[in-house]
């Protein structure tokens, strides 16, 4: 049987948890491929470190270059995380002209478009299924189930820690620092754990979903990005009295194109109009008869509008050493398959289609919101905070205020009606001025899944 040579760089939680896979069901692999996946070299950094899979020493080295030049190897596994030596890991195999496989969105969505340029250039294969969602097959969905609907909109649930965290905070009233500990523990969390909590990770794999879907790389300083730092049970409470959860969602949507100017430009008369996408990250209030209000602890979801399919739903294990092999193992399938038929960019990794299209600020964007006010329980405070809403032609629909006694500082709950982000942060900062106002004033989205 015709034999693919891989070579990993990193060892670690999602490698261990892709040599492991292999050793378990590589022959049933093989036996339907036709093709025999063998790891001939891993490249990790400490020799002497405990594994999670078993590994001969022979395999072992601590200098990535030796697996990426090594000509047995024909697929190199970039597996070892970062931006800087990854980077250099990609393009050295890529321009060997050799298959690559990647977990990494952090490399992806700073770097995508010129490792893509790469690629295209050496004639070699970019893969990244896992870099998305863990083992949901999400990549394979939008480049190649879907590739006959344009996304109207995307909605997920693309953090695992995060996720872990909001659940058992929910749930068990847990406290977030031993809960992000836990979820380490379980290596769900990035090696810096702040790019999950302040929602960089979600952003990354955001960022390369919204590519995918309109067209044009999006870049993750181009993307509203919120974490779930400044959450307390609290709100997690008052949410659910409100009959909503709070779930760190990532969204893509496409906007409705700005009313027509009222004479047309010569130049651009004829052009198709650039699509406007909200492309970002925050913690929002899921409706509790919404799908993603019950995806919990590390499981990841995403729900695609795509205008002639209807909504779909893809749901799994979003992080985790399992999880994300199977996802590795299916990019590895994918690169045997590919090399057996000589195909060269069979699926296009990325590619730019339908012109130029455009992030709209989320200053521009409509939605509702909660806030949660620590306030001066006394009299007048309201009118006060009610008086600036309404020079803001900002709506109130409900107000929850938990009986307090008078003098001390208590929590109001505030639902807020359709209104620009834009327009609540102003108002928000003048009501954080206000003396009766003790703490910066909590926000979160309400979402939207019309
Ligand atoms: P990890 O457990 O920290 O493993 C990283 C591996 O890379 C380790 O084996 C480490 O060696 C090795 N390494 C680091 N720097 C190296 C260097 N300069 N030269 C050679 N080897 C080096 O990380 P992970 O959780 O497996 O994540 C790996 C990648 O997958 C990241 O891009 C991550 O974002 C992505 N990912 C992770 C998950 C998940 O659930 N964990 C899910 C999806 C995607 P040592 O073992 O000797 O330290
Ligand atoms: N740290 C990531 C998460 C790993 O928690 O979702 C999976 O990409």
């Amino acid at each position: 049987m015709q034999q693919v040579n891989l070579g990993l760089v990193g060892g670690g939680t999602v490698g261990g948890g892709v040599v492991n896979a292999l050793q378990r069901n590589g022959a049933l692999m093989a036996s339907r491929l036709g093709v025999e996946l063998r790891v001939v070299k891993v490249a990790v950094r400490d020799l002497k470190k405990a594994r999670l899979a078993t590994l001969s020493s022979r395999l072992l080295t601590t200098d990535w270059r030796q697996v990426v030049n090594d000509p047995a190897v024909q697929v190199v596994v970039e597996l070892m995380g970062g931006t800087t030596i990854a980077k250099e890991v990609v393009l050295a195999a890529l321009r060997l002209g050799k298959s690559v496989v990647t977990a990494n969105k952090a490399l992806l969505s700073a770097h995508g478009e010129e490792l893509f340029a790469e690629a295209a250039r050496s004639g070699a294969n970019l893969y990244y299924e896992a870099s998305v969602a863990g083992g949901i097959p999400i990549i394979k969905v939008l480049r190649e189930s879907l590739v006959g609907n344009r996304v109207l909109h995307l909605a997920g649930i693309v953090n695992g820690t995060c996720n872990y965290i909001l659940t058992r905070m929910k749930l068990e009233g847990a406290d977030f620092a031993d809960v992000l500990a836990e979820a380490q523990r379980l290596g769900y969390a990035e090696a810096e754990p702040s790019l999950d909590i302040d929602g960089h990770d979600a952003a990354h794999k955001v960022g390369i979903l919204a590519s995918l879907a309109h067209g044009f790389w999006v870049k993750p300083e181009q993307i509203h990005t919120e974490g779930i730092r400044h959450l307390s049970k609290l709100d997690l409470q008052f949410a659910a009295q409100l009959g909503y959860t709070i779930k760190l969602l990532g969204i893509v949507k496409s906007l409705p194109e700005p009313l027509p100017a009222k004479t047309k430009s010569p130049v651009t008369a004829g052009r198709r109009k650039s699509a406007r996408v909200q492309v970002s990250v925050y913690p929002a209030l899921v409706p509790n008869g919404h799908v993603l209000a019950s995806v919990n602890y590390a499981f990841n979801a995403i729900s695609v509008r795509g205008d002639v399919v209807g909504d779909t739903l893809f749901y799994g294990r979003g992080a985790g050493s399992e999880a994300t092999a199977s996802s590795v193992l299916s990019d590895l399938a994918d690169a045997a398959l590919d090399l057996k038929h000589g195909s060269i960019r069979r699926v296009p990794d990325f590619v730019a289609h339908d012109g130029q299209g455009q992030v709209c600020p989320l200053a521009e964007v409509v939605s509702r919101y909660y806030v949660r006010l620590m306030v001066l329980d006394q009299p007048g405070v309201f009118a006060r905070i009610a008086t600036l809403l309404a020079r803001a032609k900002i709506g109130i629909s409900s107000i929850i205020q938990p009986e307090g006694h008078a003098g001390e500082t208590v929590p109001v709950i505030l639902m807020i009606h359709d209104a620009p982000n834009l327009a609540m942060q102003r108002v928000l900062a003048q009501i954080a001025k206000l003396p009766d106002v003790k703490s910066k004033p909590v926000m979160i989205r309400v979402e939207a899944f019309d």
